[in-house]
């Protein structure tokens, strides 16, 4: 899998204490158009586990090539991932980074155990793009995305 290259996400949502929970994902991949839902899985030791289980809403930031920075502070353990990161709450109250790619407001949809971690789908609400360059993850490593080629 670690050949398989991917985008890199912050999964977000907002917790009843009026802090956030947040991390490093790049399981997100896209499940159905109609309706159009989501799926991302978090281990089952992840600390942010029983808070993504509670949230009826998170929202999923696709992060820009410069945003390397954010994608291992959201990885790494800190005492608190959102102090001093530029974002904005969506319209049910999750974190959408600024300077992101793309951002997709989620309801919870289903949840399903599958091994060591849960399988979360969402179904998208809003979601907005912007064009930029995203930050790519492969074999281990951060990259920035190679010239276009034709599809
Ligand atoms: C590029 C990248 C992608 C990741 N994707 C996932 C993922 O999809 N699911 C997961 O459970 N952990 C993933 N991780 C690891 C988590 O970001 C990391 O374990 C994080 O600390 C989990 O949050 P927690 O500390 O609140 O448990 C990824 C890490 C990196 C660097």
């Amino acid at each position: 899998m670690a050949q398989f290259a991917t985008g890199v996400t912050i999964i977000a949502a907002p917790l009843k204490s009026g802090e956030f929970v947040g991390f490093t994902a790049n399981s997100f991949n896209s499940v159905s158009l109609d309706p159009p839902l989501i799926v991302w899985s978090l281990a089952r030791h992840s600390r942010s586990l029983a808070a993504f289980e509670s949230a009826s809403r998170y929202a999923v930031s696709v992060l820009a090539q410069h945003q390397v920075e954010l994608a291992r502070r959201f990885s790494r353990p800190h005492a608190d991932r959102f102090s001093g990161v530029d974002f904005r709450l969506g319209a049910a109250g999750a974190p959408l980074i600024e300077g992101a790619v793309a951002w997709l407001e989620c309801r919870h949809y289903a949840l399903h155990p599958a091994g060591d971690h849960m399988l979360f789908i969402g179904e998208v609400e809003g979601c907005a793009f912007r064009a930029a360059a995203p930050l790519v993850w492969h074999s281990g490593k951060y990259l920035t995305a190679a010239d276009q080629l034709d599809s």
